[in-house]
C-alpha cells in the first residue's frame, strides 16, 4: 500500500506483515500539518488492513521527528492537532513501534510516547525542549512521560529542556530495546516488530492507561528550586504546576489542562522572544559571501594570555591542531599551563576524561619561532590592545605564513584596516573577536575589514561552526558591534549615576529586568583600568560633559574593581561584594562639580533608559551598515552580554515597544540630554 501522492512527506509501505509509516520531511521531520494528517491516515489505513499485524513509525534523514513545526507557530493551529494525533496512535488496536535515532524532541518524543513500543539506536537522544521556546509540551508530554519515568525525572526533563541519551533510560521501560550504534536500525526495528507479532499475548502497552508515578517528596522544594533556576522564565514554572495538578487527573483531563496552558504560553511575549531567538541564531550564520571556505586543520595563535589560551582551548577541543606562539619560553609555559587549567575544569565537572584531554593536548605545539606557523591555514593574533605591537606581529605573519593562510586579529576595539595595511595582501586579514572566556562563550564576531576577501570571511564563519560557536558578520568601527553598543550602554549608566541613581540601585534594576549581571559589577569584574585604557585611545565627545566621569574617578583612586578589592563595590577576602557608601558620595560630589542636578530614580526608569541606549546605538549600527540585520544585534547581545533570552534582544525589544512609543521615548531623552547623545534616526530601519 502507498499513499496516492508521492510528493507527500509521509509514505506507507509493508514488509511481510508489518506496516511501515516513513516520515521524510527535511530538515528535521518536524510535525507540519501534512505530516500530522498523514500519520493519522497511515495508522487508520494499516489498522483496517487485515494483513498488517504491527505498525512501525520511522523517519528518513538526520533524525526521528524533532518536534512540532516551529514555522507554524505564528499562525492559528491547523487540524489535526497534535494531541489528537498522538491519542489516535495510542488508540490503535495493533502494536505501534517508534524507531528512534538522532534527536527525538518535543512533539516527536510525544509521538514516540504514544506508540506502544519505542526502540532506539544507542546514539539517539530524546528531550522535551519546549521551555527553550517559552512553552510546555503540548501533546501529552507532561502526562505520558511521568507515567513512564516518574514525576521527578519528567520534571527534570521538562523544566531543563535538555537532551538525554536513550542509554540514560536503560533501567526503565521507556525503550523496549536499545540497539548497538552500528546496528541497522530499520532492520533491527522490523525484527523487533516481527517478534511482537509472533507473541501470543498481544495486549498493548499503553502509557496513557498507566497511573502517574508520583515520586516527589516535597512539592514546595520543587516549586522554589524551579523558580530559582528559571530566572524569570514562565514556562518551567507552569510545567511544575501542571504536573502537580495532574496527580489527581486522568489522561484526558490532564491533557486538556496541558493544552490550555500550552496555547496560553504560545501567545506570550516570552515565547515570541524565545522563538525569535531560535530563528535569529540560525539566520546569523547565513551570509551572501560568494566564496568557498578553506578547510582549516591547523591554527596558529599568537599570545598565550587569558584570551589566547582560551581560544587555543576552544580549537583543541574541536579537533584542530594548534601552534601557540609566545615571546619566550616562560610565557609559553604559562600559556600552556592556562590551556591545561581550562581543560582541567572539564574533568572536574565530569564533561571530559583525562584520556580525552591528553588526546587534545597532543595536538598542541608551542614555539617562540614564528616559522612554526608556516603550515597553518589560519593564524590569530591575541595579544594585548596595542596597535604597534599588533602591526609587528602581522608583519611577521606576512613573512612566514603561506599565501593562502588567513590572518585574523582578536582585537576588541582597534582598527583592523590599519592592521591590514602592513601586510602585502590585506584581503586575507579579518577580525575574529572571541568573547572571554573564549573556550566557553558561544559568540564570535567575524569582522569584515575594507579589503577582507569573501573567502577569508567564509572560512572564519565555517571555523566558527566547527567550534560550535554562533558567529555574526560585522564591519569595522570602534568596538565593532557588541562593544560599541556596550560603551553606549555603559555611558548611559554613568550618566544616571551623575543624575543621582546609586551604584547598587542601577545594578539591581538591570538584573531585576533580566540582565545576567549589573553593568557596574561587570566593570569591577573585568577591571576598570582596562575600560579606562580602551576609552583613552579615543577622545571623549566634547558635547558629553559627564562622559565616563564616575569610571574615571574610580580609576584615578586606584579602584580598579575586584583585582584591587575596591571598585564601584568593595570586596572582602572571599570576593563577596558589598556596597561602599563612599562611592555614591564621591560620585554625587563629582556630579555637583560638573553641574548635574540630582534626582531620585525608580528601577523601571533605569532599566528602560539603559535598554533605550542600546536600541539607539543598534539603530546607528544598522544605519552605518556595520551590521546587516537587526536580529544579528540581538544574537550578539544574547550570547555576548548576558541579555535575557526570554526578552529576545535589544532590537526585538524595540519592535515590541512599537514605533510611536520608541519615538516618543527618544524625544524625551533628547530633551533631557541632547540630540548628539540621542540622535534622530530613521526608525523604518527596523519597522
Ligand atoms: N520546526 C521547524 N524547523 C526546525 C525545527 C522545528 N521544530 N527544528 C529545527 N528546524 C530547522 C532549523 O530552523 C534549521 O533550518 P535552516 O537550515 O533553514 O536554518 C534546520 O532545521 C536545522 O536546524 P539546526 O541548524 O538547529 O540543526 P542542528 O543539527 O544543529 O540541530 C535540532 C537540530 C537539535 C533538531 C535543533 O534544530 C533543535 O533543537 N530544534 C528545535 C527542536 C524543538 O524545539 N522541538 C520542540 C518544538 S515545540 C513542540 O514540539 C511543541 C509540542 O510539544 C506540541
Amino acid at each position: 500500500m502507498t499513499n496516492s501522492n508521492s510528493n507527500t512527506p509521509v509514505t506507507y509501505s509493508t514488509e511481510n506483515n508489518i506496516g511501515i509509516i516513513t516520515v521524510d520531511y527535511a530538515p528535521v521531520n518536524a510535525l507540519s500539518q501534512s505530516v500530522r494528517q498523514e500519520l493519522i491516515d497511515g495508522i487508520e489505513q494499516f489498522e483496517n488492513d487485515d494483513a498488517v499485524k504491527a505498525i512501525v513509525i520511522r523517519c528518513k534523514g538526520r533524525t526521528f521527528i524533532a518536534g512540532a513545526d516551529i514555522k507554524e507557530f505564528g499562525a492559528a493551529p491547523l487540524e489535526p492537532h497534535l494531541p489528537d494525533v498522538v491519542n489516535r496512535i495510542e488508540a490503535c488496536n495493533k502494536p505501534v513501534i517508534a524507531s528512534l535515532f538522532g534527536t527525538t524532541l518535543g512533539g516527536g518524543f510525544e509521538v514516540a510516547l504514544a506508540c506502544h513500543y519505542r526502540v532506539a539506536i544507542a546514539s539517539a537522544k530524546v528531550g522535551l525542549p519546549e521551555v527553550n521556546l517559552g512553552l510546555i509540551p503540548g501533546a501529552g508530554g507532561t502526562q505520558r512521560l511521568p507515567r513512564v519515568v516518574g514525576v521527578k525525572k519528567a520534571l527534570e526533563m521538562i523544566t531543563s529542556g535538555k537532551h538525554y541519551s536513550v542509554k540514560d533510560f536503560s533501567t526503565s521501560d521507556l525503550f523496549a530495546s536499545i540497539f548497538d550504534t552500528n546496528a541497522d536500525l530499520d532492520q533491527a526495528t522490523l525484527q523487533f516488530a516481527e517478534s511482537l507479532v509472533e507473541k501470543t499475548d498481544q495486549s498493548l502497552s499503553k502509557v496513557g492507561e498507566r497511573a502517574i508515578k508520583n515520586d516527589i517528596d516535597s512539592w514546595s522544594e520543587v516549586i522554589s528550586s524551579v523558580k530559582k533556576k528559571s530566572k524569570g522564565k514562565e514556562a518551567p514554572n507552569v510545567a511544575v504546576s501542571i504536573l502537580k495538578a495532574s496527580l489527581d487527573l486522568d489522561l484526558k483531563k490532564g491533557m486538556a489542562l496541558e493544552r490550555e496552558e500550552f496555547l496560553k504560553l504560545k501567545e506570550s511575549e516570552q515565547s515570541a522572544a524565545l522563538r525569535f531567538a531560535f530563528g535569529a541564531e540560525r539566520l546569523a550564520s547565513k551570509t551572501d559571501l560568494k566564496a568557498e571556505y578553506i578547510d582549516v586543520k591547523s591554527v596558529g595563535i599568537t599570545g598565550g594570555g587569558t584570551m589566547g589560551s582560551g581560544i587555543a582551548t576552544a580549537f583543541l577541543s574541536s579537533g584542530f591542531k594548534v601552534v601557540l606562539i609566545e615571546q619566550n619560553d616562560d610565557a609559553l609555559a604559562l600559556g600552556k599551563n592556562r590551556i591545561e587549567k581550562n581543560f582541567a575544569g572539564n574533568v572536574k565537572r565530569g564533561r571530559l576524561s583525562q584520556e580525552q584531554i591528553d588526546g587534545y593536548l597532543s595536538s598542541l605545539t608551542t614555539s617562540i619561532d614564528y616559522q612554526s606557523l608556516s603550515d597553518c591555514e589560519l593564524v590569530i593574533e591575541a595579544v594585548f590592545e596595542n596597535m604597534d605591537v599588533k602591526k609587528v606581529i602581522f608583519k611577521q605573519f606576512d613573512q612566514v605564513c603561506k599565501a593562502s593562510c588567513i590572518l585574523a586579529t582578536n582585537t576588541s576595539y582597534l582598527d583592523i584596516n590599519e592592521i591590514a595595511s602592513v601586510v602585502s595582501d590585506p584581503s586575507r586579514v579579518i577580525g575574529m573577536h572571541f568573547f572571554s572566556p573564549a573556550n566557553i562563550m558561544k559568540l564570535l564576531e567575524v569582522i569584515q575589514a575594507d579589503k577582507s576577501s569573501d573567502q577569508a570571511l567564509a572560512t572564519a564563519m565555517a571555523v566558527a561552526k566547527k567550534l560550535k560557536k554562533i558567529s555574526v558578520l560585522v564591519g569595522v568601527c570602534f568596538g565593532f558591534a557588541g562593544n560599541r553598543m556596550y560603551t553606549r550602554y555603559g555611558r548611559e549608566v554613568q550618566q544616571m549615576l551623575l543624575e543621582g541613581a546609586k551604584v547598587a540601585q542601577i545594578d539591581n534594576a538591570l538584573t531585576s529586568w533580566g540582565m545576567a549581571m549589573g553593568q557596574l559589577a561587570v566593570g569591577d569584574m573585568s577591571g576598570l583600568d582596562i575600560g579606562y585604557h580602551a576609552r583613552s585611545s579615543k577622545p571623549a565627545p566634547e558635547y558629553d560633559k559627564g562622559y565616563f566621569k564616575p569610571a574615571e574617578l574610580m580609576y584615578k583612586l586606584g579602584r580598579y574593581g575586584r583585582k584591587t578589592s575596591k571598585g564601584y563595590y568593595q570586596y572582602d577576602e572571599n570576593g563577596k561584594a558589598s556596597n561602599d557608601p563612599l562611592v555614591d558620595q564621591l560620585i554625587s560630589e563629582k556630579a555637583k562639580e560638573l553641574g548635574f542636578e540630582q534626582k531620585e530614580f525608580d528601577d523601571d526608569e533605569i532599566a528602560q533608559r539603559a535598554i533605550l541606549a542600546l536600541i539607539s546605538e543598534g539603530l546607528q549600527l544598522l544605519k552605518d551598515g556595520i551590521v546587516k540585520r537587526a536580529s544579528d544585534i540581538d544574537v550578539i547581545w544574547l550570547h555576548g552580554y548576558g541579555f535575557p533570552r526570554h526578552k529576545g534582544g535589544p532590537m526585538f525589544q524595540a519592535k515590541q515597544m512599537g514605533k510611536d512609543e520608541l519615538e516618543s521615548e527618544f524625544e524625551k531623552l533628547r530633551k533631557l540630554e541632547s540630540v548628539e547623545i540621542w540622535p534622530e534616526i530613521d526608525l523604518s530601519l527596523i519597522f
